[in-house]
């Protein structure tokens, strides 16, 4: 297990836009050479355009020209589990890899990406 990237996680949370939920989301993607992307969740006053943090790490990384990761963590007050939006895009820009689901103090419990999304819709059934 990587620490860097769950304390990058803990502190993204600290970049969270959420005045509607006040409920903050942080988290960060290790790519497969070692460099650690960040991202927090941006919520929207309608609601439905909010972005999760894990999305928004993911897609920072996309953008940034990184196709390639070892970890994915996610931070939050009470170690809450990723929403199903996250879980698919997670598992279509990473395969397999550990999830770390984390609490501001640390604690850690890993996750299988496949466990999260089993049988997954994916760029198999599009064939
Ligand atoms: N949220 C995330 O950032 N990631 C998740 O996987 C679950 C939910 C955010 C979205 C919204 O800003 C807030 O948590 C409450 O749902």
């Amino acid at each position: 297990m990587n620490k860097k990237v769950i304390q990058s996680a803990i502190k993204m949370c600290e970049k969270a836009h959420a005045p509607f939920s006040n409920y903050k989301v942080g988290s960060a993607v290790e790519i497969d050479s070692g460099e650690i992307i960040g991202g927090c969740n941006i919520e929207s006053s309608s609601y439905g355009l909010t972005c999760c943090a894990e999305r928004v790490a993911l897609f920072r990384a996309i953008a940034e020209g990184y196709d390639k990761f070892k970890s994915i963590a996610v931070a939050t007050k009470n170690a809450g589990m990723p929403c199903g939006a996250c879980r698919q895009i997670i598992w279509e820009l990473c395969g397999e890899i550990p999830v770390y689901i984390c609490d501001m103090n640390g604690w850690v419990k890993t996750v299988s990406s496949n466990k999260l999304i089993p049988d997954a819709f994916d760029k198999k059934d599009l064939k």
